[in-house]
């Protein structure tokens, strides 16, 4: 065996047919296993597509960094959970492109923090973090509130989503707009059956008498509905430990 190595190490063009061979190898047992991943995502109960007011609301939670100092991923450690709730499952991450698990944290995890507050809640915060939590470092994103949405792209943006893997269907694509306004208490269309029809369980109006709609509102729509898709109320912490 040795003098056999004797012999790749002196003869470069074997030497090099040797390397391709066993980097190969180990470059299929890393590949291979990722053309599998889809299987490895369990379908859950309850977990459905952004309607198009979140959906604008993550594209602000991504503009304005969020990320930087939120987590989006609950560990399944037992301060954690005990902390903020059930940990994260894969499926509720499913149509996150990109997904916002993340692993700084100056602020909180958000990914329970869905109807944990009210609504007029989050929008003080934004506003002024430090006139609800005294002591937060987070910045004033009270901009938010005075800058109109501009939602002219936000059937192109579902339709990029969909190309990933995400099943908005055609209705939802070509009402983008519209259910957008309605979910977010816009008063100008009256179709609310159709939006029952195309979101199922979606509450609207999210937020009534609303002049325009703003960054602030989708925002707000999509912090909102963090964690709550999946009924975690028979949740047992108990199990928890007996998991790991
Ligand atoms: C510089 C770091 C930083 C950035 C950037 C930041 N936050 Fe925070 N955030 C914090 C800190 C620290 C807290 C905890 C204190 C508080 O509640 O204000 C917090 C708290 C929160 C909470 C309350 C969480 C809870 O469970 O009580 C929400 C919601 C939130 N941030 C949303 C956001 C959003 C949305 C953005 C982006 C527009 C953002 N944050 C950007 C640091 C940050």
């Amino acid at each position: 065996m040795l003098n056999r190595h004797k012999f790749l190490e002196r003869h470069s063009g074997p030497l090099i047919a040797a390397i391709l061979v066993v980097v190969s190898i180990g470059g299929i047992v890393e590949i291979a296993p990722l053309f599998y991943v889809e299987n490895t995502i369990e379908e859950v109960e309850g977990v459905r597509p952004y309607t198009p007011l979140e959906l604008a609301g993550r594209d602000i939670y991504i503009r304005e960094g969020c990320y930087v100092c939120h987590s989006q991923m609950i560990r399944p450690l037992r301060d954690e959970v005990e902390r903020y709730g059930h940990y994260s499952l894969a499926a509720e991450s499913m149509y996150d492109h990109p997904f916002q698990w993340g692993s700084k944290r100056t602020g909180p995890d958000l990914a329970r923090v869905g109807k944990k507050y009210s609504d007029d809640w989050h929008r003080q915060h934004l506003i002024d973090p430090r006139s609800l939590v005294p002591g937060s470092v987070m910045p004033p994103y009270a901009f938010l509130e005075t800058t109109t949405l501009n939602d002219s792209r936000i059937g192109a943006k579902m339709v990029a989503n969909r190309r990933v893997g995400v099943p908005y269907t055609d209705e939802q694509i070509e009402s983008a707009q519209d259910d957008l306004r309605l979910q977010a208490g816009y008063p100008y269309a009256e179709d609310f059956e159709g939006f029952e029809a195309r979101w199922p369980g979606v509450e609207t109006p999210f937020l009534a008498d609303n002049k325009k709609v703003t960054e602030m509102d989708a925002l707000i729509a999509y912090l909102q509905v963090l964690g709550t898709m999946v009924d975690f109320s028979t949740f047992d912490i108990e199990t928890v430990d007996n998991q790991r």
